[in-house]
This record gives C-alpha cells, sequence and structure tokens, in this order.
C-alpha cells in the first residue's frame, strides 16, 4: 500500500493502475493516522504538531500598521513522518479563507489554534507536500504564559514580531515546536515609507501603488520561535563582520541613531572574541532590528536578526550574540530546558565583560550567590522553572551560575572544551540538560549527577563549588 501510493503520487495515477495487479496487497496494511495536535512539550501542549517535518515556510505578508490589517499566504513544504489522513498546523487569531494541498483546495477545520487539514487522498510517509494557506484578520497585542507581550505585537508604527515561546502561530501557520528547524522565505508588504525586516538576507525591494515589498532568504534553518518580520519606520545600514560575514541593522528613526549606532558597531568585534571562545559564528548573516516599542519591553534573539524593544546596551547585544549559537543552533527540544539558552547567553555576557577588562565570571558568581538562602531567587530551579516562570531570573543568573559553578568543579580547560564541543553539536538534533551533563561527565570523567540535581532541579541555594 505504502509503496504504490509513493509511485502513485511521484508519477500519476495511470502508474497506479498499471502496477496495481503486480504489487500484492499487504493483507492488514495500518490505516493513516491523524497527525498529533500537540508536539508533547509538558508546558505548552497544544504548540507543535506530530506526522511530518517541516523544511520551508515560504510567507506572503501584507500588513497595514494603521488598521492592523494582515492579509497573508503561506506555503508550507513538509515530508509526512506516517501514513497522515489529516495532519495539523497551529494558527491563531487570524481566520482562515482556503487551504490546498499540493495546489488541491482541500478540507480543513480550524478551531482552537489548530487547523485541521484533511487532504482528499491520505499522505505517505515520506511524501513531500505543500501546504497553502490563504489567512488573514485584525492582529492584535498577544500575551504569552509569563503575561508579556509576544508574537504579532502591534504597534502604531508597524508590528514587533518577537514568538518565543510559542507565538509564531500569532502570524502564520506553523508546526510551532523548537524541535522542527525549517528555512523561510518573506514577501512583506508594506505602506510605502514603512520598512520589513526579517531573518536572513535582502531581495531588492519593489514598489508600487504606494505600497513596497520587502523580500528576505532565511537559509539557516531555524525554530519557529526565532522567525522575525518586524515592520516600522526602520533606518537600515549595513555593517560587515568577520570573514565579509553581512550584519544588516535596522534602528527606528525615532530613537537616537549615534547612541544606537554606537553599541552596535560593537557587533563585529563580539562575533570575533565569541568565535575564539565558543567556534565559528554558526549562520551566514547577523544584525539588530532596534524598535521603540518599549511596551514590549525585552530583546529576543531572533535567527540572524536580534529584535530589540529599545536601544540595547552592549551587554544586551552580547546576550543576544551569544544566543546565536546557545539556543538558535542548538536548541533544546522542550521549554523546560530554556536555562541551555539563557543561562549560556547570560554566561556569555560574563566573558565579553571580562574581555573588556570589567568583572570576572568568578566576580559576577560571587555577586550573585551572595543572595541569601532564604532568599525566594533560590527557589525556581532553573532546569525546570514551569511555564509562567520561564523567563524567572533564576533561568538566567542561576542558570550562568551553575556554569561558572561547573567550571571551578571540572577546571578550566575541561570547561572550555565542554562550551566548544557543545557548540559543535548537529544543529538538527535537539538537546536536553542531560545531554550537557553527559558531555562534562565525559570531558572531566567525574560522576555530575549529584551537581546538577543541586543547581538545576532543587529549589534551594546549593552549596558552595569546590575544585574536584
Ligand atoms: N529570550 C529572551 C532573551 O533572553 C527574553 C524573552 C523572551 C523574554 N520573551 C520574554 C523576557 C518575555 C521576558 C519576558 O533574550
Ligand atoms: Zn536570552
Amino acid at each position: 500500500m505504502r509503496l504504490r501510493a509513493r509511485i502513485a503520487t511521484l508519477l500519476g495515477t495511470s502508474i497506479l493502475v498499471m502496477t496495481a495487479g503486480a504489487v500484492p496487497a499487504a493483507a492488514h496494511p495500518d490505516p493513516p493516522v491523524d497527525g498529533a495536535t500537540g508536539g508533547g512539550d509538558a508546558y505548552f501542549p497544544a504548540a507543535g504538531n506530530g506526522g511530518y517535518d517541516v523544511a520551508h515556510y515560504d510567507l506572503d505578508l501584507g500588513y497595514t500598521p494603521q488598521t492592523r490589517a494582515l492579509t497573508a499566504h503561506a506555503d508550507v513544504t513538509a515530508t509526512a513522518t506516517a501514513d497522515l489522513r489529516s495532519f495539523s498546523l497551529d494558527l491563531r487569531d487570524l481566520d482562515v479563507t482556503s487551504v490546498t494541498v499540493d495546489g488541491t483546495p482541500t478540507s480543513y477545520t480550524h478551531e482552537g489554534g489548530e487547523l485541521v487539514v484533511t487532504p482528499a487522498e491520505p499522505l505517505s510517509e515520506g511524501t513531500e507536500f505543500v501546504v497553502g494557506v490563504d489567512y488573514g484578520g485584525t492582529t492584535g497585542q498577544p500575551e504569552d504564559a509569563t503575561g508579556a507581550l509576544y508574537g504579532w505585537i502591534s504597534f502604531a508604527d508597524g508590528a514587533f514580531v518577537a514568538n518565543e515561546p510559542e507565538g509564531a502561530s500569532t502570524w502564520f501557520p506553523v508546526n510551532d515546536t523548537p524541535a522542527d528547524k525549517a528555512t523561510y522565505s518573506f514577501e512583506i508588504d508594506v505602506p510605502e515609507g514603512t520598512v520589513a525586516i526579517a531573518n536572513g538576507v535582502p531581495g531588492e525591494p519593489r514598489t508600487a501603488d504606494g505600497r513596497t515589498t520587502y523580500a528576505w532568504e532565511a537559509d539557516d534553518p531555524q525554530a519557529s520561535y526565532l522567525a522575525t518580520a518586524s515592520t516600522g519606520n526602520y533606518v537600515v545600514t549595513d555593517d560587515t563582520g568577520p570573514g565579509g560575514l553581512p550584519i544588516i541593522n535596522a534602528v527606528d528613526a525615532d530613537l537616537d541613531q549615534a547612541a544606537a549606532g554606537a553599541v552596535l558597531a560593537t557587533q563585529p568585534a563580539m562575533i570575533e572574541y565569541f568565535e575564539t571562545v565558543f567556534g565559528p559564528y554558526p549562520f551566514g548573516s547577523f544584525g539588530a532590528i532596534v524598535d521603540d516599542d518599549e511596551e514590549a519591553g525585552y530583546a529576543l534573539e531572533t535567527q540572524t536578526r536580534p529584535i530589540y524593544s529599545g536601544v540595547p546596551d552592549e551587554s544586551t547585544v552580547a546576550h543576544e550574540l551569544a544566543h546565536q549559537w546557545f539556543g538558535n543552533k542548538i536548541t533544546p527540544a522542550l521549554w523546560k530546558d530554556i536555562w541551555l539558552n539563557e543561562g549560556f547567553a547570560t554566561y556569555a555576557e560574563w566573558l565579553w565583560e571580562e574581555s573588556t577588562g570589567g568583572r570576572t565570571p568568578q566576580q559576577q558568581f560571587d555577586e550573585a550567590f551572595a543572595a541569601p538562602a532564604g532568599d525566594p531567587f533560590w527557589t525556581v530551579p532553573p532546569g525546570d522553572p514551569g511555564a509562567p516562570a520561564l523567563f524567572d531570573a533564576a533561568v538566567y543568573s542561576r542558570g550562568a551560575m551553575a556554569l561558572q559553578a561547573l567550571r571551578v568543579t571540572i577546571g578550566d580547560d575541561a570547561f572550555t572544551q565542554v562550551l566548544r564541543q557543545w557548540a559543535d553539536r548537529d544543529e538538527f538534533v535537539p538537546v536536553g540538560t542531560d545531554d550537557l551533563r553527559t558531555l562534562a561527565e565525559e570531558v572531566s570523567d567525574q560522576d555530575l549527577a549529584a551537581f546538577f540535581q543541586a543547581w538545576l532541579y532543587t529549589p534551594a541555594k546549593p552549596a558552595a563549588p569546590t575544585p574536584a
């Protein structure tokens, strides 16, 4: 059944007729399944889906900031990982007007943020298919599980688009799990005068009839929480990093251009420094989107092009840059492991500060470790903080302290190896905290079970680290 269906998909139904008699029918073929409508993350059970793997999102987005009207078409190229009778994409708060599979209009339902698509014929395992979705609506200001604005955040001059953890579904149909990386193409059509900035590298903008279309290609596969397509009255400047790396910076025209330019000018040197510590910069471009949306109130490491809600300080730029290795290239499968992003990025801030003549990581550790045992800071275990505490100070600061404590425990040389080898892993194999423990145990030849338990999973202040 499976083989015949695949041949039929590839070559057309006439082949099926010709070969039907030659291929013996399986006695009890497994019936096709309905792909799961969740991705298996206990923090966000509805985010992500099962039964397919996305390779590419092609997003055509028409947006008008004044009316917050979004009119869009997505072509999602995916491969079935099971014989599928139906499958689901995540899409919230927007209306779907048509769905096709490989160009054929297809029946669907859209309820509770799940777009469930039932093709006329089941998709057999291994088949590549393209889902086309026409959709749109009026965008808002969505909030994440911690109460922070996220996703497609509408403001007067454009949208600040920052999806972490599962806000991509507020603007495109998506397998909204960090475990399914894909490449992206964007065409963003906005009123003339508005600028659209996304991940990767730009094409030539085209203007006609009072609207401009901006094209962006993101060829480095990225998790959906790292996609952005932000709009505003940006001033765009180009810079160059190590080895000719294109750096594209967009700064809101209402901001202090000199102040923003001064901090962004440190990016090439930061990349060069982090390459000496972590290994080669993992992507084909970099840069920044600096907006004037203080209401959003944070930055996000959107792939190749971090987004900031105001002019950042140097340590924030270092933090978002370090995420390109830790989080964007090396990506946790589950949100409970977010400290693998934030602890490493915070530790990278400490390294950058030291490299520019400031405090050492041990001094940073000592300052944070001074919090008394009774301080509520110690009650959040960074290795499993819970969804409402996803961005708790413990995830960042205690996460970074755990790395410094690890350094003290296993020694500088072993720790240096751990950082490098962690950054050198396969970007398509999502990680968990046990993978880091295993690596650190191999490199140091120490049993680190109790260490990881105390620093990451215990809601209490750990003992001060000592060299083994
Ligand atoms: N991951 C972001 C960073 O550390 C921070 C972030 C994303 C965040 N969403 C948030 C912080 C919501 C506070 C609230 O760069
Ligand atoms: Zn971070």
